[in-house]
């Protein structure tokens, strides 16, 4: 069984605009699929479909088997703390008026130290911070900041140890590293595919840059204007058949 599978998802918004057209993919457990496309074709809208924060038309969602769609908030709870979300403007994620610490906690007083994990052990809330902050390789005394006293980069490092901490079976990373610079982007990205390998994670990736995608991902869909137009394993990437809109966007890194 799929970690994640969708089935003809559609979405239409009030006014009146198809924004998902009959989506279909399916995830495995420790993949990275990779979700590709220009702005505004409907990537965010997807990642907040699966995350059940906005609703679907038609079609199914399920996560393990079981469909997320139409389910209360009640009944949603064990599944928001296994799939997490890393956002593009970690600034926006984070809470200002909070010490880093108390952010990077949040998910520990949400749902206590979980015991069912397979690599953290956490002995309580300084244990917590310590050992994620070295995960995410920053040094402990950064927890004691304030958001705007951290660079882009270092608070990014911030949300995706606040993502990983309760080993989620799925992040969704929404343009991660979008704004951030050129080495930044590099090392973040090195940075996910470590902790994916090691705490085996699974990842959805969406990005506009197909070079980030195809470096992170072992299958790629291409998305335009609401559907899936392309879908390949990483190696079949410049093989002849490829469709022509993956095509175009392979010329743009060229
Ligand atoms: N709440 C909303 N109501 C109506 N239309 C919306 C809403 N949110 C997004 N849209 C529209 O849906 C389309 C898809 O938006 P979405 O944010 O999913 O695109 P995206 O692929 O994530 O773009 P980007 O790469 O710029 O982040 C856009 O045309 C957008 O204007
Ligand atoms: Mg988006």
């Amino acid at each position: 069984m799929s970690l994640l599978e969708l089935n003809n998802v559609s979405k239409t918004y009030e006014n009146g605009d198809a924004v998902l057209k009959n989506i279909a993919f399916s995830l495995e457990k420790k993949e990275c699929v990779g979700l590709v496309g220009e702005s505004g074709c409907g990537k965010s809208t997807l990642a907040r479909c699966i995350l059940q924060l906005a609703s679907i038309d038609e079609g199914e969602i399920l996560f393990n088997g079981m469909a997320l769609q139409n389910k209360n908030e009640r009944n949603l709870r064990p599944y928001r703390r296994n799939i997490q979300m890393v956002m593009q403007n970690p600034a926006i994620s984070l809470n200002p008026k909070l010490k880093i610490r108390e952010s990077l906690l949040d998910p520990y007083y949400q749902y206590g130290a979980q015991a069912d994990l397979r690599h953290f052990q956490y002995a309580n809330e300084a244990d917590f911070a310590k050992q994620l902050m070295g995960a995410v390789e920053l040094p402990i005394a950064l927890a004691d900041r304030y958001p705007h006293e951290l660079s882009g980069g270092q608070k990014q490092r911030i949300t995706i140890a606040r993502a990983i901490s309760l080993e989620p079976a799925l992040i969704i990373l929404d343009e991660p590293t979008s704004s951030l610079d050129i080495l930044s982007q590099a090392s973040i990205l090195k940075l996910l595919n470590g902790l994916r390998e090691q705490l085996e994670l699974s990842y959805l990736f969406i990005s506009h840059d197909l070079s980030a995608v195809n470096a992170m991902s072992q299958k790629i869909l291409v998305m335009k204007e609401g559907s899936i137009m392309d879908r390949f394993s990483r190696e079949e990437l410049f093989f002849e058949n490829r469709h022509s809109y993956t095509k175009e966007l392979i010329s743009l890194y060229q």
